[in-house]
């Protein structure tokens, strides 16, 4: 009962999107990470009890960068779309990204959103149309300011213009545009970043955005003659002039929302970007909402990157590791833990094989299934039933040394999913397994098997590294969820029991051991290891 009532009051809402990423090119595995760690998020949200939990995804479909792709490979354009957002769609599936919305800006009611919303900047004034010059980047799909370009000589000699920012080529562009008033929203954007610390997230990167800001914005071009772009959404009542691909693309959150329609859900709560995407979603983005009156989104939390060999993976670039031939080597548990372990917010990874060998073989295969082959042995454990509950009193000071881990675990590691930091979260738990393995070798159960004097004893020091592998089963779901719930099927935790709720210690409780394992406390029968080692 007072579980469920804990349940009830902690309800809340939540709505994390991923970036929808350009079709022009096959998904490497920097998509995977924003995916997989919005996942990981939404997962934990769940086991939080969280609701209604919108998790979108999908893909940007329009603009001159999708349109020279489709062009480069001779096909119409809508069928160039089909073929890669489909691609997209199975990987996210096979590294069990669950998605509850998967969005696709050539969608119709995606367009009509993008129509309805056009119509209202245009209704409140914020739209006017002038004369437009500057350098555009077709890669990065933005103009570019005049001090943020570059003389470039490339291999055969040519010159051309770069962005300092990505590298990539600048064309002058001159056309008459719709232009969005973004210069009016800069106190507006200050305030909203001022009164909400963690609106961008981590702080590196709210403080860039600050600064950005402060120096003052220039309205926006957000729209493109269709001379030039075919491919795109054009703008109400003026073909003449297309929707820009960004305004476009952001939109897609308002989409799965159900925007314009009653009770659409809004504002997202997480909105998982890659830190080369910040300025659109923590600058344009927000004013874009303010013009119409939404509220911007609760948090922008943005990513570092995956490099090869310390340079950014990209597709335009082409050194990409390619996310299926992975999977189909280690598996979709195995690459998402070491995307979460290894990826971080804050600094940029090196994607690299070995590495994840050494988190399968050290962390997955011997300290996580290891210790679960070790407390669950038939040898061990003849009846296969979770052992009964202690008398605490009876504890020795290595009991104790594991019941204060179990407590350090549960106190931690929710706090730093909340904030998205499953490595340090990972960390943590990996920490607690060393502690239970280390008990379990110098408890030495081996020596009281068959011994009936020893029983009580053997009893502790089996169920102690359960309850550990309960508690990380839980923690990990949000991880590796088909190694996470095939342990806690071995361990025959009740499905119900699978929640932030029995996310502490219940060796103290007897009501609670109960709900945590169920009245008969029988082992599944399933005994087959968890990860495999590789040969490294
Ligand atoms: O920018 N490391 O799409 P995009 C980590 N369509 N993450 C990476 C990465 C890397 N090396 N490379 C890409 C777009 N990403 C727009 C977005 S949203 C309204 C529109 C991830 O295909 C990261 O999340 O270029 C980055 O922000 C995103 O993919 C860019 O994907
Ligand atoms: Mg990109």
């Amino acid at each position: 009962m007072l579980a469920i009532r804990r349940f009830v009051a902690k309800r809340s809402y939540s709505f994390v999107t991923t970036p929808i990423f350009y079709v022009n090119a096959a998904p490497h595995v920097g998509h995977v990470y924003s995916a997989v760690l919005a996942d990981a998020l939404h997962r934990w949200h769940r086991i939080q009890g969280k609701s209604p939990a919108i998790f979108s995804t999908g893909t940007d479909e329009h603009g001159l960068k999708v349109q020279h792709a489709a062009a480069s490979q001779n096909m119409d354009p809508q069928l160039f779309c089909d073929d890669v957002s489909r691609l997209f769609k199975k990987l996210f599936n096979a590294y069990d990204v669950s998605y509850n919305d998967y969005v696709r800006t050539t969608e119709r009611r995606h367009v009509e959103c993008v129509e309805y919303f056009w119509n209202r900047l245009a209704a409140n004034g914020w739209l006017y149309k002038d004369s437009y010059e500057g350098w555009y980047s077709v890669s990065d799909e933005t103009f570019v300011g005049k001090s943020q370009v570059t003389q470039f000589d490339d291999e055969h000699g040519n010159q051309c213009m770069v962005s300092t920012e990505t590298g990539n080529v600048v064309e002058w562009t001159k056309e008459e545009n719709y232009m969005f008033r973004l210069s009016h929203f800069k106190e507006q954007l200050l305030s909203w970043l001022n009164c909400h610390s963690a609106a961008v997230y981590p702080s590196v990167y709210a403080t860039e955005v600050k600064e950005f800001v402060s120096n003052g914005l220039a309205d926006l071009s957000v729209s493109r003659q269709s001379s030039r772009l075919q491919w795109g959404i054009p703008v109400p009542n003026d073909p003449s002039q297309m929707i820009y691909v960004w305004l476009d693309a952001l939109v897609n959150y308002l989409t799965v929302a159900g925007y314009p329609h009653n009770n659409f859900h809004w504002p997202p709560t997480h909105h998982i970007v890659g830190k080369d995407i910040v300025k659109f979603h923590a600058i344009y983005w927000p004013a874009f909402l303010m013009a119409v009156g939404l509220d911007p989104p609760k948090r922008v939390v943005v990513h570092a990157h995956w490099t090869r060999d310390t340079l950014k993976m990209s597709k335009s670039r082409g050194n990409v590791v390619d996310p299926f031939d992975n999977l189909r080597h280690w598996g979709s548990d195995v690459i998402r833990y070491y995307l979460l372990k290894d990826g971080s917010l804050h600094r940029d990874s090196d994607y690299c094989d070995d590495r994840i060998a050494s988190s399968l073989n050290g962390d997955l295969a011997d300290s996580l299934g290891n210790l679960l082959q070790r407390c669950t042995a038939p040898s061990l454990n003849p009846s296969q039933s979770v052992p009964p509950l202690p008398d605490v009193d009876r504890m020795t000071r290595e009991d104790k040394t594991v019941m204060d881990a179990m407590n350090r675990l549960c106190d931690t590691v929710p706090k730093l999913f909340d904030h998205l930091e499953f490595n340090k979260g990972l960390e943590a738990i990996i920490n607690c397994l060393h502690i239970a393995n280390q008990y379990f070798t110098h408890a030495r159960p081996w020596t009281m098997a068959g011994d009936p004097s020893s029983r009580d004893r053997l009893n502790i020091i089996l169920l102690l590294p359960i309850e550990v592998l309960r508690l990380c089963g839980l923690l990990l779901l949000p991880v590796i969820p088909n190694a996470a719930e095939r342990m806690l099927n071995r361990l025959g935790v009740p499905v119900a029991a699978r929640n932030a709720d029995f996310i502490k210690c219940c060796l103290n409780e007897p009501t609670a051991f109960v709900n945590c394992y169920g009245v008969e406390c029988a082992l599944d029968g399933d005994m087959s290891v968890l990860f495999r080692k590789v040969k490294i």
